[in-house]
């Protein structure tokens, strides 16, 4: 099949069986021609909460789909390529967390979205990189356990010096592995274009930066200037803002940039998950669920 009747066979597909596709920005172009709703995590799970079609399909990585669950039990919500997880979201085990709460009463535990529904379930609150700065500020705890990215939580913490912001270990392999050498070299290639940066990557690199935002905030960005932009996050980005205006250039700060993760997930694998050959339906055991939600609503409510 071509992709164009590939994505005919999943528009039609779509009426039929009453579902909405959701695609996290990374994905493939051909996956957010046809998604009903594109962006960044917290708009994901803004979206997910009063979607009236009754099965879900989530194109990006496991704690998104996850999400839609949480907040959506009564509707099928299926992750089309069960492999496609964020390792970042698994580097804390909830019993660890467990054990610095009893250590510490008074902290408040901020949990990033890029977490298993485990460890939501025992932590406060949720952010996304877009919602972050306004929930963590707004919350009246000085102190604050921030887990698992420390880059992203240094970059708060640097943002809210009035906070105390404890950091855990954590952090995406991905955006965590770029250099400042990395970022001087690409300068030094493209020095009039504007360096735009996930907070995601380490402070070393993020202090380069002429704009520090989440993937809606790079987008928003670069699509609002005139200037060529180095884009400091997944390649899917300067890809897409390419597609978008094709006069300017968006160049790679790393080719390192790359999740395997959020690559995996193909517009054929999507169409077998509509079909039903494919794709795995996210289960979460009713307890467990109304724990996380918690976290969740609480990002919404504070974070909209
Ligand atoms: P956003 O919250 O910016 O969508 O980021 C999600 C993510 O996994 C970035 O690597
Ligand atoms: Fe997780 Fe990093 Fe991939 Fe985002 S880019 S899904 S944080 S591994």
């Amino acid at each position: 099949m071509h992709t164009r009747e590939i994505q005919e066979a999943i528009l039609k597909l779509k009426k039929e069986k009453d579902a909405v596709i959701l695609a996290h920005s990374y994905q493939a172009p051909e996956i957010l021609e046809v998604a009903d709703y594109t962006g960044d995590s917290f708009r994901l799970s803004v979206v997910a909460k009063d979607l009236p079609q009754k099965t879900v399909l989530l194109c990006g990585v496991r704690f998104m789909a996850d999400t839609v669950k949480i907040l959506s039990p009564e509707k099928t919500v299926i992750l089309p390529v069960p492999e496609a997880t964020c390792p970042m979201a698994e580097q804390i085990s909830p019993e660890r967390v467990l054990a610095y709460r009893a250590e510490n009463p008074g902290h408040k535990v901020v949990a990033y979205i890029n977490t298993t529904t485990a460890l939501k379930a025992v932590c406060d609150v949720c952010v996304t990189s877009s919602s972050a700065l306004k929930i963590v500020g707004g919350l009246p705890e000085k102190d604050i356990l921030f887990i698992p990215d420390q880059n992203l939580g240094s970059y708060i913490a640097q943002q809210l010096p009035e906070k105390n912001i404890i950091l855990w270990d954590g952090m995406c392999p991905i955006h965590g592995m770029i250099t400042p050498e990395e970022c001087a070299a690409a300068k030094a290639a493209h020095p009039h274009a504007k360096l735009l940066m996930h907070p995601e990557l380490p402070a070393s690199v993020v202090q380069y930066a002429d704009y520090v935002g989440s993937t809606a905030g790079i987008i928003q960005y670069a699509l609002s200037c005139s200037e060529d932009c180095i884009i400091g996050t997944e390649k899917s980005i300067a890809d897409f803002l390419s597609y978008q205006c094709p006069d300017r250039r968006f160049y790679q700060l790393s080719k390192r940039l790359i999740c395997p993760d959020m690559r995996l997930t193909t517009l054929m694998d999507l169409y077998q998950a509509l079909r039903g050959t494919s794709g795995e339906e996210i289960q979460i055991e009713e307890k467990l669920r109304l724990a996380a939600k918690h976290a969740i609503d609480e990002m919404i409510r504070l974070g909209d």
